[in-house]
């Protein structure tokens, strides 16, 4: 966060579930990781007169922002009242790498590095629990009620292990190599399929609880692999995990055939990241070449988008 005279920087990225979703649901763990090929940033000036802002969705008017971005809105007045500061004077503009809805973080993100930039533009410290309890401000807006997963990764560099109603712990990132995040083009449908998992619960409990049960079984060996540089067995673990979400029926054609394209090409390992159904996938290389080659292939075989986020070095064996 860096502050220039009448003007301030707040930055924030993305976030991706490295391994756990749908099973987290079920009280067992998963672990989420910090995004940084996909950047946020969110530039304040001062200006003359009353604020505007500017982003992908609107530019104009503060006051007159669309429903999409209420959060926003409601976010920025909050904080200027808490700071006995006007809303009125400031240029706000927001730029993001993170594709909405795609179960990346973009909105508590774009939260974050708002609440950073004005509390930077206000010349006034901001720690870590009132960030948090500011960007919920927002996510309550945006998503009715929201886990603080998103805020909680999208604002830290390091991995995040959790639990439902637990404490997130940090764990120290010791793996090498690079994670390849590809879209699939298609909104994800996180809550349908995280109902059809509830449907499939009571349908063939035994069966989807096993699949439940081994997801979190794969998770806890994944948060070794991360804390003991096992690259090679960290890919294994999210392959296998794919295979746990397909038997779950949260999959599809588009992502099974983006994992399928990056293993042919080598990768450690592939699998969906999110609600599934459409979103993302993740696959993870032990170099950057092979990084970029695999990101070439998943866009040649239907990806729209891809970005790299190295790890740490390249990998060797
Ligand atoms: O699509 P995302 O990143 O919001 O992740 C959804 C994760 C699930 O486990 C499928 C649902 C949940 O609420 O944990």
């Amino acid at each position: 966060m860096k502050t220039l005279s009448d003007q301030a920087v707040g930055t924030a990225h993305g976030k991706i579930i490295l391994i756990g979703e749908h099973a987290v649901v079920y009280n067992e763990p998963a672990i989420a990781m910090p995004f940084l090929a996909t950047p946020v940033e969110v530039i304040i000036e001062k200006i003359d007169g009353d604020s505007v802002i500017s982003s992908s969705y609107y530019q104009g008017f503060f006051k007159n922002v669309p429903s999409s971005l209420k959060n926003i809105y409601t976010l920025t007045e909050t904080i200027c009242a808490d700071l006995n500061q006007s809303a009125d004077g400031m240029s706000i503009s927001i730029s993001s790498l993170i594709p909405p809805e795609r179960g990346m973080g973009s909105s508590a993100a774009v939260a974050t590095a708002l609440v950073r930039a004005l509390f930077s533009y206000f010349k006034k410290s901001l720690d870590q629990t009132s960030l948090l309890n500011y960007v919920d401000i927002s996510e309550k807006i945006a998503h009715g009620n929201p886990s603080g997963l998103d805020a909680r990764v999208t604002s830290s560099e390091s991995p995040v292990y959790f639990k439902k109603n637990s404490r997130f712990t940090s764990i120290p990132l010791h793996v090498s190599g690079y994670l390849i995040a590809a879209d699939t083009g298609m909104k994800g449908q996180t809550k349908k399929a995280v109902e059809d998992v509830a449907q499939q619960m009571k349908q063939s409990y035994k069966q989807t609880r096993q699949l439940i049960t081994k997801i979190g079984l794969l998770t806890e060996e994944a948060k070794t692999a991360i804390e003991e540089n096992h690259t090679v067995h960290l890919g294994e673990l999210m392959t296998l995990s794919h295979d746990c979400l397909k038997q779950l029926n949260v999959s599809n054609e588009a992502l099974d055939h983006l994992v399928d394209t990056a293993l042919k090409q080598k990768a450690l390992g592939a699998k969906l990241t999110g609600g599934g159904r459409g979103g993302c996938m993740i696959a993870l290389a032990k170099t950057a070449k092979q990084a970029k080659r695999i990101a070439h292939k998943l866009m040649e075989n239907g990806a729209v988008e891809t970005w790299i986020h190295a790890l740490g070095e390249d990998f060797n064996d």
